[in-house]
């Protein structure tokens, strides 16, 4: 069992979550717990509420598109129909879906009532468990509702990682990687160590723990995005431009890295980022087996779903781009010709001239 305590509330990465669990709501005298699951990972919320004193298991289908208002109201309403109160404490188990949903759900049920997450995807455990931000997709667009709140602690169920589908398993490596360019040193590298063994052998509770710290690190800063957070969007500008230009059909960890490259190469031609560190992040990728060449060959309408991002400031999109190697620079205004070569040059794959 790992804990870091950097955000004030335990994070806790272990392999005997009903254990932890079942202790930490003892120590905090909650009257009663109530037990919120993503649907695919019931079995395991039902078997960790029987350590609970036979808390109560609500289980919804969830998943990206189920990520709404009307499953939000769903929740809601199965909160007061179990007759939660401020006393009981409700646990959030699944993915970064169920974080956001359930999450939102505590924050906003009753004013608040204490929320733990159970994070049972790799996404969840080093990205969307942390720090607080919850939220549903409008039509309008991706967590375009939600509030910023802490949860009282969060569980990293480690032996659900071994059931997870592996292709979710890549999507939450793309961002362990940002988190080893944020921190540059002992993460990056025993990435670079690990990434030709199967993932089944990884050590995971020090991989999950160590990029937690980094984002931990960042959060603890910055807890209402106001500033520094934003490195956390490295390689998100050009990601989420290309997933939405794509409709989606290109998935958010693919997206992030393929935007590591092209963050990687718009750092190269602004002045910034050895060629040698470039290179060693897309070696990195690649071994993790994650895409690095762009199938959209629109540069242009990239540009434009850049355009549309909601962390543009004053009308002008603003770039998160590393220095080096455990150096990253947000907030960069940069001119639109050198974002759409970096577009055209991640359509195509990587040649000899890659970042010169
Ligand atoms: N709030 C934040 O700060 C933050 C940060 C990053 C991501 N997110 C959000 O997280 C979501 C992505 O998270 P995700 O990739 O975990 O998606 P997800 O929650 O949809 O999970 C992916 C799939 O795996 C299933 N699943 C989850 N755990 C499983 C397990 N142990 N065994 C078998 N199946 C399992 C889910 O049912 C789903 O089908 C996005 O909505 C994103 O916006 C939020
Ligand atoms: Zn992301």
């Amino acid at each position: 069992m790992t804990r870091i305590d950097d955000l004030g509330y335990p994070i806790v990465v272990t392999s005997n979550a009903p254990a932890e669990i079942a202790a930490f709501s003892k120590e905090q005298g909650y009257r009663r717990v109530v037990v919120l699951c993503d649907r695919n990972v019931e079995a395991g919320a039902r078997a960790l509420a029987a350590r609970l004193r036979g808390a109560a298991v609500l289980a919804f289908p969830l998943g990206e598109r189920r990520k709404t208002m009307t499953t939000l109201t769903r929740v809601l309403n199965a909160l007061a129909s179990a007759g939660v109160e401020r006393t009981t404490l409700i646990l959030g188990v699944g993915g970064g879906v169920a974080c956001d949903v359930f999450g939102f759900a505590a924050a906003t049920y009753a004013r608040g009532v204490p929320f733990a997450a159970v994070a049972t995807s790799l996404v969840a455990m080093v990205d969307a468990a942390i720090g607080g931000k919850t939220g549903v997709n409008l039509s309008s667009g991706k967590n375009l509702a939600g509030v910023f709140r802490d949860p009282v602690a969060v569980f990293c169920d480690l032996p659900s990682l071994g059931r997870l589908h592996e292709r979710w398993l890549r999507e939450g490596l793309a961002e362990v990687v940002k988190h080893g360019i944020i921190e540059g040193g002992e993460l990056f590298e025993s990435l670079e160590t690990l990434a030709p063994h199967p993932l089944r052998k990884w050590p995971w509770e020090t991989v999950v723990a160590d990029s937690i710290r980094v984002k931990a690190m960042v959060v603890a800063d910055d807890r209402l995005e106001r500033g520094a957070r934003e490195v956390l969007n490295l390689g998100h500008t050009f990601g989420h431009a290309i997933e939405r230009a794509s409709r989606y059909r290109i998935s958010h960890g693919h997206g992030l890295s393929i935007g590591l490259r092209a963050a990687g190469l718009l750092a190269r031609r602004t002045g910034r980022f050895s060629r040698a560190e470039h290179l060693r992040v897309l070696s990195l990728l690649t071994l993790l087996r994650l895409p690095l060449v762009s199938p959209l060959s629109d540069a242009r309408g990239i540009v434009r779903a850049m355009e549309h991002d909601k962390k543009r400031r004053n009308g002008r999109v603003r770039f998160v781009l590393p220095r080096a190697l455990g150096d990253v620079e947000y907030g960069i205004d940069v001119p639109t010709r050198p974002v759409a070569a970096v577009l055209r040059a991640v359509s195509e794959p990587i040649h000899e001239r890659e970042g010169r």
